[in-house]
C-alpha cells in the first residue's frame, strides 16, 4: 500500500494490491479526479487523463482558454456555480448571501494508520501499517473556510475510506447546507445500480436498475437510516454477477438522514455522491469551529458481488465493530417478545427460561414491558425502573433467578423515546422534539426525546446506568420504534434548527459510547422496529442488529440475502419463531426456520413450553448444532450462490478459513413434482481436498463440487417413490462438507 505525490505532474496516486485512486491538482487549484479502479502500476505522470475540450453553451474559467470548464472535468470536491452546473459536493451560504466558493489546494500530509473521527463511528486500524491516510487541505480564500479531504487506503482488499472536515478560519460565521462525504466522478455510466430497499418487515430487498442520464438516488429524511433504503449502494458492470466482474460498493457509516446519489450527465459521466442528506441540513459554523462529515467506505472488487461483500464483511466485523464481543461467538438466546408480548409475570418468564435452559439456550432476554406503567405501548417509555407488579424482585431479582438457572440475562431498552403517560414526560415535557405552536405527531403513541441536548442524554445515561450497575445484565437490545417528525429543538436558536437531525444522531452515538465504555462486556444488539436502523454506524457500537421484525424463515431468505450484500453474518440477528408466524401467518417447518436462522446470531423468539416433545428434541439438536458450528457460520467466508429474488430456490454457503469445512444452506419455497434435476456449483473450497458430505455421506473433490457442482435433486425430480418421504413447501437442507485426510 502506498500514497505517492508526483511533484512534476502534481498527481496523487493511492494504491494497494487491488486498487488505484489517482487525482491531480488542476491549474485553478482545485482537485481533479483521474482514475478509480483496478490497480495500475505507478508512474510519474497521469495528468493526460485530465480531459478538457471546448463545447458550445459552456462557461469557462479563463478568457484565454476556451477548454477549461468545470462542467466537463471530473473532480474530487466540486462546487456549483463556477462553470459546473451539476450537483456540488458542498454548498456554503456566506454572510453576504453568496453561495459561491472555490476550494483551492493549500497543502497535503500523509499519515500512517487512520485518524479517529471525533464523535462519529468509523472504521479503524489496530496497527499503523494496516492503512495510510492522505489529508488534502483546500481553502476558500474569500471566506477563510478550510476543507480537509481524508482518504484512507487499507493495505489489503480494495478498501478506500473518505470523509471531509470543515474548519472556519475566517472572520464570519457561515452556513453549510451541503457537505457530502464522497464525490466520485466516474468516466462512464455503464453500470447497474443496486440498492437495498423495503419497508417494515420486508427490509433490504435487492433492487437493480441500469444507470441512465439524469439522477437516481436513495435517501432518508426520517432521522434514522430507515427500513426504506439502506445507506448502501452498488455500481456493478452489467456483466458482473455474484462470482466475477467489476463492482463498486458504497457504504455510509451513518445512522441518520442520508443521501446517496448518482447523477449521470449527458456526456456520460457518473457523479456519485454520498453523505448527510442536504435536505433539512444547515450547519452554522462559527469562526474557529470545525465540522466533521461521516465516513464513506468504498470497496472495489473484481470478484463480483461476493468478492465485494466478503471485503465488507471482514472489514465491518474486524475494523468497524469493536470490543469484547467483536471476535466472540454469539450466545444463543431466547427472547420473550413473540412469546408473551406485554402479557407476562416473573413466574411466566421463569417458566419460559427454564425450558430454554433445558434445551441449551445460553441467554434469556426480557423484551419490552418490564418498566414503569408499561402494560401496552401507550405508557411507560422513559421510566426505566422495573414495574413491581410484574417483577416483584426487580430486574436484579429476576436476573439472579436466570443466572441461577445457568443462563445469562439480557434486557430491552428504548432509550430515545418517551410516552406522554410517563413520569419522565410529566416532569420534562420540553425534552421532546417538537415545533412551537405546531401539533406533535406520534408514532406508536410515543415521542422522540431531544437527543441533541446533552442534559437529556445525561439523564437517560444515568437511568440506564442505575439498572445496569447491578452487574447481572449481559446483553441489551436497544430498540427505536419511530422516526422523527416536527423536527425542532427548543434548546437551539432559530439559525441552528438545521442542525437538529445531525445533533440528534450524535447524541445517540454519545450515549452508546458512554455505555459501552462503562459496561464493556455487555453485548449490544441494535434494533429499530426490526431493521429500521441497521447500518454501519450502529455496528460500531452494537456488533449485531435485529434485522427485521419479520421472523418467518421464508421471508427471511430475501431479507438476510439482501442484508448480506454489505453486513457480516455475525451481525444478523436471526431467531426461530412460532407457527403460524405472527407476521405472515405461514407454517414454515421447524427445520427450515432454524436452517435460515443459523446464518446469523441464532436464537428463539417463542415459548418453548408450547412445543411438542418431538419438537423439543429437534430444538435441542438445533442448539447443539449451532454450538458446534457457530464459529464457522458467523465468522467464515460467506458466498451467495442462488438468489431468492430470481427464483424458487435460495442457496448460500459459508467456508472455513482453512477451507476444510463448509456448510451449504439450500432452501426451496414451493414444492414441485416431476421437476428437473438440480445441482449447484459451490465456491471457496480447495480444489484438491476430498470432502465428505456429512448429510448424505458422499465424497467428492473440491474441484468437482465447484466446477460440475453438488447434486441437490431430491424426490421432487420424477415421481415420488412410495417408500420415500415426500417433500412439502418451504423445504430446506443443510449440507455439511468436511475435508477428509
Ligand atoms: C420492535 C422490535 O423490533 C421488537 O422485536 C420488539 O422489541 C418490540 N419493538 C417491542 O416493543
Amino acid at each position: 500500500m502506498s500514497i505517492v505525490y508526483h511533484e512534476d505532474s502534481k498527481t496523487f496516486h493511492l494504491y494497494n494490491d487491488s486498487i488505484s485512486y489517482i487525482m491531480v491538482l488542476m491549474r485553478n487549484g482545485q482537485l481533479g479526479q483521474l482514475y478509480y479502479g483496478k490497480k495500475i502500476r505507478d508512474k510519474e505522470d497521469f495528468s493526460y487523463l485530465l480531459e478538457t475540450a471546448g463545447r458550445p453553451m459552456t462557461s469557462y474559467l479563463y478568457e484565454q482558454d476556451r477548454t477549461f470548464s468545470l462542467e466537463h472535468i471530473k473532480q474530487e470536491f466540486p462546487v456549483y456555480g463556477t462553470t459546473d452546473y451539476r450537483h456540488p459536493a458542498v454548498e456554503i451560504i456566506q454572510e453576504n448571501g453568496s453561495h459561491i466558493s472555490e476550494f483551492c489546494f493549500e497543502f497535503f500530509e500523509i499519515q500512517n494508520g487512520k485518524p479517529k473521527l471525533e464523535g462519529l463511528p468509523a472504521t479503524y486500524t489496530e496497527a499503523e501499517e494496516e492503512a495510510q491516510t492522505l489529508i488534502v487541505t483546500l481553502k476558500d480564500q474569500v471566506t477563510g473556510i478550510c476543507v480537509k479531504l481524508f482518504y484512507s487506503i487499507f493495505a489489503t482488499g480494495g478498501i478506500l475510506t473518505r470523509s471531509v472536515q470543515f474548519l472556519n478560519l475566517g472572520t464570519s460565521p457561515v452556513y453549510i447546507t451541503k457537505a457530502m462525504s464522497l464525490n466520485l466522478d466516474l468516466p462512464d455510466y455503464d453500470y447497474d445500480w443496486i440498492q437495498l430497499s423495503g419497508a417494515w418487515a420486508r427490509e433490504r430487498h435487492i433492487k437493480i436498475r441500469h444507470l441512465e442520464q439524469g439522477i437516481q438516488a436513495i435517501d432518508s429524511m426520517r432521522g434514522n437510516s430507515s427500513h426504506n433504503h439502506n445507506p448502501f449502494i452498488v455500481l456493478k458492470r452489467p456483466t458482473a454477477d455474484e462470482r466475477q466482474g467489476e463492482v463498486i460498493g458504497i457504504s455510509l457509516v451513518y445512522s441518520g438522514n442520508f443521501l446517496i446519489q448518482a447523477e449521470v450527465d449527458t456526456y456520460g459521466v457518473t457523479r456519485l455522491q454520498a453523505g448527510i442528506n442536504p435536505a433539512r441540513f444547515c450547519w452554522k459554523l462559527e469562526n474557529g469551529e470545525s465540522f466533521q462529515t461521516p465516513e464513506v467506505v468504498m470497496v472495489y472488487s473484481e470478484q463480483g458481488l461476493n468478492g465485494m461483500s466478503q471485503t465488507f464483511h471482514k472489514l465491518y466485523q474486524k475494523r468497524l465493530a469493536r470490543g469484547y464481543w467483536r471476535d466472540r461467538e454469539r450466545p444463543i438466546l431466547n427472547n420473550n417478545w413473540e412469546a408473551t408480548y406485554f402479557n407476562f409475570t416473573e413466574e411466566k418468564l421463569i417458566k419460559i427460561a427454564q425450558k430454554a435452559k433445558e434445551c441449551g439456550v445460553e441467554l434469556f432476554v426480557l423484551d419490552d414491558g418490564w418498566f414503569g406503567e408499561r402494560s401496552s405501548d401507550h405508557a411507560g417509555l422513559g421510566d426505566w425502573v422495573a414495574n413491581p407488579k410484574r417483577l416483584p424482585n426487580g430486574i436484579e431479582g429476576l436476573a439472579e433467578k436466570i443466572e441461577n438457572l445457568g443462563m445469562q440475562f439480557g434486557l430491552w431498552f428504548e432509550p430515545e423515546m418517551v410516552n406522554k403517560d410517563s413520569d419522565l414526560y410529566r416532569e420534562h415535557p420540553d425534552w421532546v422534539i417538537q415545533t412551537p405552536e405546531r401539533s406533535m405527531s406520534h408514532g406508536r403513541y410515543q415521542y422522540v426525546l431531544d437527543f441533541s441536548r446533552k442534559e437529556v442524554v445525561d439523564f437517560v445515561y444515568h437511568s440506564m446506568e442505575k439498572i445496569l450497575s447491578c452487574g447481572k445484565i449481559s446483553y441489551i437490545k436497544w430498540d427505536m420504534n419511530r422516526s422523527i417528525t416536527e423536527c425542532y429543538s427548543t434548546a437551539l436558536p432559530a439559525d441552528r434548527q438545521g442542525e437538529v437531525f445531525h445533533r440528534y444522531i450524535l447524541g445517540v452515538y454519545d450515549l452508546y459510547e458512554r455505555l459501552i465504555n462503562r459496561f464493556p462486556t455487555i453485548l449490544f444488539e441494535s434494533c429499530a422496529s426490526g431493521g429500521g436502523r441497521l447500518d454501519p454506524g450502529m455496528l460500531y457500537y452494537a456488533p449485531q442488529g435485529w434485522v427485521s421484525d419479520n421472523s418467518d424463515g421464508i421471508s427471511r431468505l430475501k431479507i438476510q440475502y439482501g442484508t448480506s450484500l454489505c453486513y457480516p453474518i455475525s451481525s444478523i440477528g436471526s431467531h426461530v419463531s412460532a407457527i403460524p408466524n405472527h407476521q405472515v401467518y405461514r407454517n414454515t417447518p421447524l427445520h427450515t426456520r432454524a436452517n435460515v436462522a443459523y446464518f446469523g446470531t441464532f436464537g428463539y423468539e417463542l415459548d418453548l413450553n408450547k412445543l411438542s416433545l418431538e419438537e423439543i428434541e429437534e430444538v435441542k439438536q438445533q442448539i447443539q448444532f449451532m454450538k458446534n458450528y457457530r464459529g464457522l457460520l458467523q465468522y467464515g467466508t460467506f458466498y451467495r450462490l442462488k438468489s431468492p429474488f430470481e427464483g424458487n430456490e435460495t442457496i448460500w454457503t459459508v467456508v472455513s478459513d482453512d477451507k476444510k469445512t463448509a456448510i451449504v444452506g439450500w432452501y426451496r419455497v414451493l414444492n414441485g413434482v416431476n421437476m428437473p434435476y438440480t445441482r449447484v456449483k459451490l465456491e471457496g473450497l480447495c480444489s484438491d481436498f476430498l470432502y465428505r458430505n456429512l448429510v448424505n455421506n458422499t465424497i467428492h473433490y473440491g474441484d468437482e463440487l465447484m466446477n460440475l457442482g453438488m447434486i441437490t435433486s431430491d424426490v421432487t425430480a420424477g415421481e415420488v417413490p412410495s417408500n420415500a418421504k415426500p417433500c412439502t413447501d418451504f423445504e430446506s437442507r443443510l449440507y455439511i462438507l468436511q475435508a477428509v485426510e
